[in-house]
């Protein structure tokens, strides 16, 4: 609890200078690249429910904050404690370089998951509009991702006739060299390493914050 906040804080420079808690980045600083992204939870009293929301730190004042619980990336797991199954999966599927974006993905993706355990790709592709990465071409991250949400239907006839796999297109899973056509690794990860995730073992929101 901080006493006597001064108001033009921000709450990314609370929780990167106040609370040493450096796992959220600052990049734009305007809103416009998810870099500082975090989760708010806050009890919403006429529906009696908890309401979870990724939002950007470097654009929220610290103050606006009050009676909200705010999660962040160390906040869900590290290597010491164990990673939360966001982390590990983005991790081990390639989805980091540099990884200045990663803790943003990491708190959209968890963002998500409180709200919907099971999303669809769509919703999750929806939930990354505000998140932006300038190593990883979103592939991996996404594909990494894609683990979380619920199966999708392949469309039945590809390109050719009909010859990709999957609705695809007939080259995906080869290197074309003019010459000879080479198969690639068709997977980036094997999922059979990923934890479960399991909503249940997730941060409870503060019985201090809940009023009725
Ligand atoms: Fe870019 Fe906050 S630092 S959205
Ligand atoms: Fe470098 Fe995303 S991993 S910006």
């Amino acid at each position: 609890m901080q006493k006597n906040p001064n108001p033009e804080w921000t709450l990314l420079y609370f929780l990167r200078f106040k609370l040493r808690l450096c796992g959220t980045k600052e990049a734009c600083g305007e809103g416009g690249c998810g870099a500082c992204t975090v989760l708010q939870a806050k009890f919403d009293e006429s529906t009696g429910k908890i309401v979870n929301a990724a939002i950007n730190a470097c654009i929220t004042p610290l103050c606006s904050t009050h009676g909200s619980a705010i999660i962040t990336t160390e906040g869900i797991g590290s290597v010491k404690a164990g990673l939360h199954p966001v982390q590990e999966r983005i991790a081990k599927s390639h989805g980091t370089q540099c990884g200045f974006c990663t803790p943003g993905f990491v708190m959209s993706m968890y963002a998500l998951l409180r709200n919907n355990p099971e999303p669809t790709e769509q919703e999750m592709e929806d939930a990354f509009q505000g998140n932006l990465c300038r190593c990883t071409g979103y592939r991996t991250i996404m594909e990494g991702f894609k683990t979380f949400c619920k199966e999708t239907a392949p469309s039945a006839n590809g390109c050719c006739g009909g010859k990709g796999k999957n609705g695809g297109c007939c080259m995906d899973g080869f290197i074309n060299d003019g010459e000879s056509r080479t198969e690639l690794a068709d997977t980036l990860f094997d999922p059979s390493e990923f934890k479960k995730y399991d909503p249940k073992a997730d941060i409870i929101f503060p019985s201090e914050l809940q009023l009725n």
